[in-house]
Formats: structure tokens, sequence, C-alpha cells
């Protein structure tokens, strides 16, 4: 599936000539653009926890893609041994990061191939073969729901806008042009002027380090801010709309992404600007309610240590929740493949997830 954009950055990609999973390692980002290929699930979950590889669509796409890959190494182990080792490398990868729903979606995906194979009696280069077209669609579904995205969501953006974003929901966090930033580099691209507002993102820096690298690459003028500061500027009228991406929503339309966007989201509403969410409908999880919702909870050494350097006591406390909750009622309108959802939502999320895509 071609789309009539240029994919400039890549987070996470196949190397058909080795077979193996390639990624761009984020985490040496914006300083040092280094390259890792593997074909060993352990090394790409690792990559996972570590954030190496991150943002929900990628980590979906690379934990597929994985699989795949190690299948490839099985080729020449018995049937029973190739599939009982591919579902273990289902199980690894599933077990890396609990909260992003594309993961779950993508890695069931790969599964329910993997059982189709073993009960149709496949070979193990039979079940590769079909494990990795699978892989591929998904990845292949991921880049076309990026462009689909961003032409849905730039026709919400105004001319002149100022748009605030947190965390990276870019490219580095998708297979191509990325979920908010694909509203944001579309409507660029359509001629719209747009500025931008990008939040640092504590603890891990995802907006200073990621969306600022990708939006200066592309040319679009970024302003990179305190988390602090998100509050001010919206209440000083200098944002006219927020986009973020998202890891989880929920049937009800609760909303979970990085840590900081429920408090963006209250001071939108209060300031009536709008609130909207980009993300596939890979993001949706209509089974699960929001208390059942794994929240991350990661090293405190991550807030502890900012680039290496202890600023507070070493002993001190700290607490590293990833992720937080905003309520359907902040969200304006929730942006997908499919099309723009918006209130209400537990009838409306249903639909556009069981719709066919356009
Ligand atoms: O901890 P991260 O960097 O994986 O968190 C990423 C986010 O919260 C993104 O906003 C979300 O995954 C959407 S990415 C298109």
């Amino acid at each position: 599936m071609n789309i009539p954009y240029p994919v400039k950055i890549r987070a996470v990609w196949w190397d058909e000539s080795s077979r193996r999973t390639c990624w761009i390692n984020t985490l040496k980002l914006p300083h040092s653009e280094e390259v890792e290929c593997s074909n060993d699930p352990a090394r790409v979950a690792k990559a996972i926890i570590d954030l190496e590889i991150r943002g929900a669509p990628a980590i979906g796409v690379a934990a597929a893609l994985a699989v795949a890959s190690y299948a490839w190494t099985l080729t020449g182990r018995p049937r029973e041994e190739f599939y009982s080792k591919a579902l273990e490398a289902v199980s690894t990868l599933w077990s890396t990061r609990p909260t992003a729903h594309n993961l779950f979606h993508a890695l069931s995906r790969v599964r329910e191939k993997l059982l189709a194979s073993m009960n149709a009696g496949a070979t193990p280069l039979e079940a590769a073969e079909a494990v990795t077209a699978e892989a591929l669609r998904i990845m292949e579904e991921d880049i076309f729901s990026n462009y689909l995205i961003g032409e849905h969501g730039s026709q919400l953006v105004p001319d002149n806008a100022s748009i605030l974003t947190h965390c990276n929901a870019g490219a580095l966090a998708t297979s191509a042009l990325g979920t908010a930033e694909a509203v944001m580099r579309i409507a660029w691209y359509k001629g719209k002027k747009i500025r931008v507002y990008a939040t640092e993102t504590r603890p891990v820096l995802q907006g200073a380090r990621l969306t600022v690298w990708e939006l200066m690459k592309e040319g679009i003028p970024v302003t990179l801010i305190t988390d602090n500061t998100a509050g001010f500027l919206i209440r000083k009228g200098m944002i006219d709309l927020v986009i973020v991406g998202a890891d989880r929503i929920t049937r009800e339309g609760y909303v979970v992404n990085k840590i900081g966007t429920y408090m963006i989201a209250l001071a939108a509403k209060r300031n009536n600007i709008p609130f909207y969410v980009a993300a596939p409908t890979s993001t949706i999880d209509l089974n699960s309610r929001i208390e059942d919702v794994v929240i991350e909870e990661r090293n405190p050494a991550e807030v502890k240590y900012v680039m290496g350097k202890l600023i507070t006591l070493e002993e001190a406390p700290a607490l590293n929740y990833a992720f937080d909750i905003t309520d359907p009622d902040l969200v304006t309108a929730i942006i997908t493949e499919k099309g723009i959802v918006k209130p209400p939502y537990p009838e409306n999320l249903k639909k556009i997830v069981e719709s066919k895509p356009r």
C-alpha cells in the first residue's frame, strides 16, 4: 500500500535480506542515529522494555516482526519444537509492557496465525511464511492508518493554528508518519501554516528528544516547553488545539496516554479549546473497562536521574507511573484511520471499530 507522502523516518522495519527486525534506538536520539537489528525475541523484548522501541503502534509492530524473524531461525527444527518455541516468543514479548493495547492486538494476530498453521499441519517453513506475511500486514496497515489519520485529522486544523502536543506520537512511535504528528505533517503538507508547542515529557523526555527532532527535520516550526508550561500557554490563549496520541482507549472513551496528558486535557476543557486524540483502531480496546487497565509503573531511577545525572538524593523515594487516564468528557474527538469519532463514545467507538475500512 503506497501513501502519497514521503516517509522520512522509520522507527521499526523488516530487513528482508537477513529476515531480521530492525529499529532505530530512540534512547540515543537526538544526538546519534543508531540502528539495531535482531532475530532474537529476548533482544527485541529488552528493547521494548528499555524504550529503545517505544510508542504504542511501534511496539506492536516490532513485537509481531520479532516473532516472524525468530520463526525463520527455527525452520530446521522438528514441528513440535518449532511451534512451542515460537509461541514462547509470543509470551516473552507479551509481558514487556502492560498498557498499550496495540502490543496485545498485534501479538494476538500473530499467535492466531501460528495456531492456525499448527492446526492445519503446516510445516515450520510454511508457518514462518504465514507469520511473516501477517506481521508485515500489521506493519503495512499501520503505515496506511498513519496516513488516513493524518488526512482526517488535518481537516480539524485551522490555518495558522498553534498546536500543543505531549510525548511523541510521531514517526518514532509508529511505522511511518505518526498519529498526532501525522495530523500535523499532513496539515503542513497541505500548506497550512502551523506552529507546534512540544512538552519535554518528563521523565524520559520523549518530547524534547524525539518530537522536536522529528518536527525540526520536517521543517515544521516547533517550540520546546517544560511540561509545567502547558497550562499557562493554554490559559494565555496561545494554543488553538491540543493533539496527543493514546496507548489505550477503552470502550467508554477513557484515554490512557503518557503521564501528564490528563492535566493538559483539564486545562484545555477549562479554557474551551479542542482536545483531540489521534490513534488507530488497534489502540481501541472494546473488551476492558478502565478499572482493568494496568498502568505501567517504571523504575523510579528514571525520575531521579536526568540523562544519567542524579538530581535528588540517592535514597529519595520516587514514583514513576508511565501513563495517566483522561476522562471521556474531556476529549473533543478521537481521530482514527476510519474517521473521526465524537461522543457518545461507548456507542460510536464500537461502531467505528466494527465498521469496514473505508
Ligand atoms: O512510554 P512511551 O514512550 O511508549 O509512551 C508513548 C505515548 O504515551 C504515546 O503518546 C502513545 O504511545 C501514542 S504513540 C502514537
